[in-house]
């Protein structure tokens, strides 16, 4: 485990729900007495918020490099593993996250970056601090395009096409195929409120019922 409390992250492409069931997940841990701390990447600091602008709205004509995108995400992951997320595991807390370490895997080698600099550069930032569970909420891209233009912002990623959703979706499945133990599969074309049970099966199953 990654300290006292307990690491979970939400992966997926977007429309997937993940802001949704942050919030159902974070009332019912609530509920059970737990102390939750809801955050996101990029950000979830002060500094990681302020790389969050840059990396995802740069200055109009402006483009990052995939290198560029990666040691930007990994810079503001840094700083939220010192300053928020490794405090609050080591009090005991349980941590919620919104995106973490796979998305740059899955985003950023979509993009063009070589894994073996990914997983360099990942095992230098994250170190131990390995998520005890990451949710990967999975639905084809046609399906959840409805819920993509609903959302109505426009990072650098959202404008993207199908193609480029349907290779982040293949991205988290390979990722989950390699580490099953960490991470579950949900199928995120449910009702919110079926994504939420079928999450919490998996934090009971594989965190203990506490
Ligand atoms: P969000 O809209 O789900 O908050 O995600 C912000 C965007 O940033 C999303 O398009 C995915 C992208 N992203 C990366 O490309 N690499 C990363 O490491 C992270 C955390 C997000």
């Amino acid at each position: 485990m990654a300290g006292y409390g307990r690491f979970i992250t939400l992966e997926g492409g977007e429309g997937t729900g993940k802001s949704t069931l942050i919030s159902g997940l974070s009332e019912t841990l609530q509920q059970r007495g737990k102390t939750v701390i809801v955050t996101r990447e990029p950000g979830g600091t002060k500094l990681a918020e302020e790389v969050r602008t840059l990396a995802l709205n740069p200055p109009a004509g402006e483009t990052w490099s995939p290198l560029s995108h990666t040691l930007l995400m990994n810079t503001s992951r840094d700083d939220h593993l010192n300053k928020l997320i490794r405090p609050a595991l080591q009090r005991g807390d349980w941590v919620l996250c919104d995106r973490f370490a796979d998305s740059t895997r899955a985003y950023q080698q979509v993009d063009g970056q070589d894994l073996q600099t990914l997983l360099k550069i990942e095992q230098a930032v994250v170190g131990e601090t390995r998520p005890d569970l990451t949710l990967m909420l999975d639905g084809a891209p046609e399906d959840l395009a409805e819920r993509r233009r609903a959302r109505g912002t426009q990072d650098v990623f959202e404008q993207k096409d199908l193609d480029f959703h349907a290779r982040i979706r293949a991205a988290f499945l390979e990722i989950a195929d390699q580490e099953p133990e960490r991470c579950a599969v949900i199928d995120a074309v449910q009702t919110p409120e079926q994504v939420l049970n079928a999450a919490l099966a998996e934090i009971d199953a594989r965190l203990g019922r506490s």
